[in-house]
Order: C-alpha cells, then structure tokens, then sequence
C-alpha cells in the first residue's frame, strides 16, 4: 500500500479529519479533507465530528482546535511547525503591555500562543480583521497584536488608531520591493495580490489585498488575468487548481536566488510521512492547559460568531 492509502485507511479506522493549510506541500493538500485558511480552517475544527484532528499546519492552528475540541485528540506532525509571528509575541511581555494600557480593547491575530489569546478580548484572522475592528465602538481605543503589517493595514483601510505590537511574519517580510516591479516591468500585464502580513511598500503594489483564501476567490474571479502572488509559495497548488489555464507568478524573496519564492520553514516541516505516524502513534498530541483554554476560548468564540 502506498503512503496515501496506508493515511486513508487508518483515518476511517479511526475516525480522523485531516485539515491542512495552503501552505502545506502539495501531497498533504491532497489528502486533507479540507484545505484552508486560518478562519476557514478554525470554523472546521468547531464543527468537526470526528474523534482525532490531525492538524497539517502550525502550532498556533492545532492549538486553536484543540481549545475548541478539549475532549478530542489534536495532532500535529511535527510540534517543531511553530511560527515568527506567533514567536515575536511573547506571554509575559505582552501581559506588562496590556497592563498599562487597561482602557484598550484587546485584538489579537489568530497568529499567535494560547497564553495571548487568553489575554484578548477578541481574536480575529486575515480574513475577517477589518469587520473585526469594525465590531469595537469607534470611540473605544484597541490593542492589536502580534502582526504590525497587518495592524497598518486595518489603520489604513478603517481610518482608525491602533496601539500596535511590533511582530511580523519573517515569509512576508521576505519579498523583495526591487525584485518585484522588475518582475512586474517584465510582466507589465499581470496583476499583484498580495498578503497583508506583507509590508506596507508591498502591499502598495498590489490591486487586490487578502488572505489566502481571499487570493484564490480573487483569481477565480478574473481567470482571464496574469498574477503576480506575494504569499507564501504553498498556496499556486490549489490556486493553479482552480485557474489550470492563468499565469501565476510567486513574488520574489530578497534572498531567494533560485527558486524566486517565499518558502515558510516552519509549515513546510510537515511531511506526508510524520503525517502518517502522528495519526498511526495519535503523538505528538497538543495539550493547553485547561485555566488557559477557559479564557482563550471565549475570543475565539467571539471571532466566530462574528464570521458566520
Ligand atoms: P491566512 O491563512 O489567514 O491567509 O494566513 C496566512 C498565514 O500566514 C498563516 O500562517
Ligand atoms: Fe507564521 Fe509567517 Fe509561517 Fe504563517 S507564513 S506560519 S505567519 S511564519
């Protein structure tokens, strides 16, 4: 039996999900039941009715199913899948900066440790971070945390302030602003979407902004343009799935000599392989602790109520 029907078959066995994000390699997008983005992804764990998740993707994510799903086994190949942004915002010093700023309503990206979102009011994802802002009175000062260049963004699209915590994604910040118009000087057609956990000089170029599902809808919708995609590279597998016939350009990273794309380390440490053995040994399991998982729960509950 290959490596695919030897994980097809021990999930009926044993009642398992596998739920993969866009950045996933190829052959671990193909055998999820579902492929997603972080909302997406979220609103699946809270409506599964399977026994075992196995989470393809990273820490962060598998923690969040888990603070839904307590009573479930979570799995994650490798528990090394962690994430920079997630890293950039760590517990204690984020509690002393929420300390001195009792007033603010706090935001967090989903992006981010069980400890943080314990400490939100609300949490939210690159999908629904504008209506998210939106929920809190205007006249009602926010926090938002760990993502900076998401944080500007919100600003610039809402009009709004936001106490911003200084944590970025290191794929993002990856791409590289003269690589890419000459890329675009030689494909003057093609049209740049972009991420918004990429900088604001990025984000500047491109005509459409959006998560990783909000690209693919966006390139569904004009299959008859030529895209440059500023995202982690993961994503031209389902995208060119669903336009077989588009142009899709990955944007270029500063230091990326050679396939002139941006690789996230941490997600791309999953492999079809630890895929099996996590689901085969149900280990290495994501535990939180239960004080913890009391109080993250309710922002991620908020979020979403929000989306639906
Ligand atoms: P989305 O899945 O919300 O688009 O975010 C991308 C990302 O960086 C996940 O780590
Ligand atoms: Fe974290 Fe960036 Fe990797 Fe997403 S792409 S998991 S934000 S390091």
């Amino acid at each position: 039996m290959s490596l695919t029907e030897k994980i097809k078959k021990l999930k009926e066995e044993k009642n398992a999900v596998i739920l993969a994000h866009y950045y996933q390699t190829p052959d671990i997008q193909e055998i999820a039941d579902y492929v997603g983005d972080s909302l997406g992804l979220s609103q699946k764990a809270a409506e599964t009715d399977a026994d075992i998740i196995v989470f393809a993707g990273v820490h962060f994510m598998a923690e969040t199913a888990k603070i839904l799903n307590p009573e479930k086994t979570v799995v994650l190949p490798d528990l090394s899948a962690g994430c920079s942004l997630a890293d950039s915002c760590p517990p204690d010093l984020f509690k002393e900066f929420v300390a001195k700023h009792p007033n603010h309503k706090v935001i967090t990206y989903v992006n981010c440790s069980a400890e943080i979102k314990a400490m939100t009011d609300i949490v939210c994802t690159s999908s629904n971070a504008l209506k998210i802002v939106a929920s809190i009175p205007k006249d009602k000062p926010i926090i938002f945390a760990p993502d900076k260049n998401l944080g500007k963004y919100i600003m610039k699209e809402t009009g709004r302030e936001l106490l911003l915590w200084d944590g970025s994604c290191i794929v993002h910040e990856a791409f590289c602003i003269d690589k890419l118009l000459e890329l675009h000087n030689e494909h003057p057609d093609a049209v740049i979407i972009a991420h918004p956990e990429s900088e604001e000089h990025i984000l500047k170029t491109a005509t459409y902004i959006g998560s990783t599902s909000g690209m693919i809808n966006y390139v569904k919708k004009h299959p008859e343009k030529k895209f440059i995609v500023a995202t982690e590279a993961g994503i031209l597998h389902k995208m060119q799935q669903e336009v077989p016939n588009t142009i899709l350009i990955p944007a270029p990273a500063a230091e990326d000599n050679t396939c002139a794309c941006s690789e996230c380390g941490y997600m791309k440490v999953n492999t079809l392989q630890k895929l099996y053995d996590c689901l085969n040994d149900e280990s290495p399991q994501i535990d939180v602790d239960s004080g913890i998982r009391e109080k993250a729960l309710v922002p991620i509950k908020r979020m979403l109520e929000l989306s639906k």
